[in-house]
Parts: structure tokens; C-alpha cells; sequence
């Protein structure tokens, strides 16, 4: 029988966080051995907001060495970048036109994203990309027929866009797109930021005491676990609603180490917060330090690059198939029905 599908991507708008790893990445490289997988860069996505070349460039770079750090393995998933295969922005334009303005400006990312860009700049200057970027997400999925997703919750309102729009393509047009489905993490599907556990650990955090990098040292490691707020009740319990910075840290814990929540919570009764944080802490830094370590050697590799090319191909050969197939029931090829 043939492999499921798994496609995803992280877009290079910034320093990769645990948040991403968690939620994301873990998961890519738990699945690589079971389905046929497409992990892309969404350097396409990169660019909605305005960033400096030198930067972009960089990020790019540090998610690429990141990806085959963290266990992705060339033989086994097929590493690109968005830009590589042109047919992504190609499919994202004809999703476009059959997306409406009310469903783009519903989306929660939009909303935030737009209310912050006015923020930081004072004007009205929204790029239309940010406005756009969910048929372009619905392209990346419905190019490869993927079966499912793995994203953190965050992202799960634009895989739910990308079915309704593939619902509406199949149809009008007939049967062209398989229905993809999201995979969250049972635990750690949204991981919080440090200093302000209500909010999501992002890439663009302005504080950067609340967000671990996974690329910041051990010491710096130690000394954002340490200084995570927490509460005053000295107890080790789950429950985000009134104990949102412990929940976090707990959901950290248990989904590095795979222990339950219930595990951890009879493992630190009564034992203080410290020993806790310590315990948080030194988790963390024995996951991310062989990354890193292993992240140094490919980060200069060009090794990479041949991983990339030929991830690259694998990729457009699946996606031109599907583009030919879209162009000629949409119409645009006129001697083909
Ligand atoms: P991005 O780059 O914002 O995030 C990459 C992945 O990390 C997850 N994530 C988190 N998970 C748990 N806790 C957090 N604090 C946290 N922060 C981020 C995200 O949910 C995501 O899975 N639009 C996507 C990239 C993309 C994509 C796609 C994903 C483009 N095309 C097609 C899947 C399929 C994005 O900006 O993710």
C-alpha cells in the first residue's frame, strides 16, 4: 500500500523557537520513518512582511541546517525550498481567485498581524500578502494531495480555510484535491511565552526573555526557565486556566521528556518551584545542545544544498502533476478538457 502523505513548513520570518519544535518539527522528524513527507522552507511566506535580504537569507540558511539537525533525513523526506517549485506560487494565484475577501480577513493571524503592523509603523501599511498568504498555505497542501498537516494550533484555522477552498474547487471544477487533515501534538500543540503565559511563544516576541531560541546557549537556556513567571502557590499542578506559567513549563517538561502530566505532577509534589525549574531547564538544554552541536557542522555544509535539489525535484514532480491537472479542469489550458 502506499504511504500517506505528510506535508509542512515553517516560514523564515525569524530565529526558530521551542515552540516551533515542539509543536512542529518534533513531530516531522517522529513521522519521517511511517509516511512520505514534504518539508519545505516557506520562505515564499517569508517575505509578506518587509525583511532585509541579508536576514532573509539567513533565516533561510538556519531553518535548512535546523531541519537536518533535528533528525530530518534526506533519504527518507523530501527538504525544499518553497521557492524552488514554482508551482506553489503558481496554484497559490488561482486559489486566490476562488478565495474571498471576507474569509482572508477573518483569519485570526491576519487580524493580529495587521493590528501589529499598524502598531510598530503608525499607518495603514498592511502588505497585501499577509492578506493573501492563506491561499497560499491552501496551495502548499493541496499541491501534493497531502493527507495530513502537522502544525501547531495556531495554523489550525488555515488548514480548515484550505479545506473549505479545496470543498469549493471540487466542486465547481470536479474532483481535483484530496481533503487534508491537521495532526497537533496531544501535548505541547501551543506552547506559551515565558514572561506572559496567556500569549503564544513567537519567533517575533518583542520581549526576548520569554521565548527560547533554539539556538540560544545553555546558559541563557537556564536563566529564561529560571526566571519564567510562575505563581506563589509552590504547587505542581496543570491547570492553564489559573496556573498558566507552571502549565506551560509542565507541558514543556512532558512533551520533551514524554512523561505525563500526571507523572510530573507526583514527581515534584512537594518539591518547590526551583527544583521544578531546574529540572525544566536541564531538559531543555540536553534536547537542544547535540542539535546545535550538530547544526554548527551543516549550517557551513553544502552538502545541504544537494539535499535541497534534490528534495526540490521530488517535489515538483509530484506538484506539476497536480498544477497541469488544475490548469486544464480550471480552463486556462484551452485545448484540454
Ligand atoms: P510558523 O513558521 O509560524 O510556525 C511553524 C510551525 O510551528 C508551530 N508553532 C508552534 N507550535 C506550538 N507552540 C508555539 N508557540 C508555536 N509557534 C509556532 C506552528 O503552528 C507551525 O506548525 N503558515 C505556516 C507555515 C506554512 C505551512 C504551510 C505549514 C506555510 N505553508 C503548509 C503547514 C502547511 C507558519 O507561518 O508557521
Amino acid at each position: 500500500m502506499d504511504k500517506k502523505r505528510i506535508l509542512s513548513g515553517i516560514t523564515s520570518t525569524g530565529k526558530l523557537t521551542l515552540g516551533n519544535y515542539i509543536g512542529a518539527l518534533q513531530n516531522f522528524v517522529k513521522l519521517q520513518d511511517e509516511f512520505e513527507m514534504y518539508i519545505f522552507v516557506a520562505n515564499l511566506h517569508g517575505i509578506t512582511m518587509p525583511i532585509e535580504k541579508e536576514v532573509l537569507r539567513n533565516n533561510i540558511k538556519t531553518i535548512v541546517a535546523l531541519y537536518f539537525a533535528c533528525g530530518l533525513d534526506p533519504k527518507k523526506a523530501n527538504v525544499f525550498l518553497q521557492s524552488d517549485v514554482s508551482e506553489h506560487s503558481e496554484l497559490g494565484w488561482i486559489l486566490t481567485c476562488n478565495t474571498t475577501l471576507g474569509e482572508l480577513q477573518r483569519m485570526t493571524q491576519f487580524k493580529d498581524k495587521s493590528a501589529k503592523a499598524k502598531a510598530s509603523n503608525g499607518t495603514d501599511f498592511i502588505p497585501t500578502g499577509l492578506l493573501v498568504y492563506p491561499a497560499l498555505m491552501a496551495a502548499d497542501i493541496l499541491l501534493y494531495d497531502a493527507d495530513y498537516i502537522p502544525v501547531g494550533a495556531d495554523q489550525k484555522q488555515h488548514v480548515e480555510l484550505t479545506r473549505n477552498i479545496a470543498e469549493r474547487m471540487n466542486n465547481k471544477f470536479g474532483p481535483l484535491f484530496k481533503m487534508p487533515e491537521v495532526y497537533t501534538p496531544k501535548v505541547g500543540a501551543r506552547i506559551m511565552d515565558l514572561q506572559d503565559p496567556t500569549s503564544k511563544m513567537s519567533k517575533s516576541a518583542k520581549n526576548e526573555k520569554g521565548v527560547i531560541f533554539m539556538l540560544d546557549d545553555a546558559a541563557t537556556i537556564q536563566r529564561k526557565i529560571k526566571s519564567a513567571i510562575t505563581d506563589s502557590d509552590n504547587l505542581v499542578h496543570f491547570d492553564p486556566e489559573n496556573k498558566p506559567g507552571i502549565s506551560n513549563l509542565m507541558t514543556i517538561l512532558s512533551a520533551i521528556t514524554g512523561d505525563g502530566l500526571d507523572k510530573i505532577e507526583s514527581n515534584f509534589s512537594g518539591k518547590d518551584y526551583g527544583v521544578f525549574k531546574q529540572a525544566v531547564a536541564d531538559a531543555v538544554t540536553n534536547l537542544l545542545t547535540p542539535i546545535q552541536e550538530r547544526f554548527q557542522t551543516l549550517y557551513n555544509s553544502t552538502e545541504v544544498d544537494n539535499y535541497l535539489m534534490a528534495g526540490a525535484a521530488n517535489a515538483k514532480s509530484v506538484a506539476s502533476k497536480k498544477l497541469n491537472k488544475v490548469k486544464n479542469l480550471v480552463g486556462l489550458n484551452y485545448r484540454r478538457k
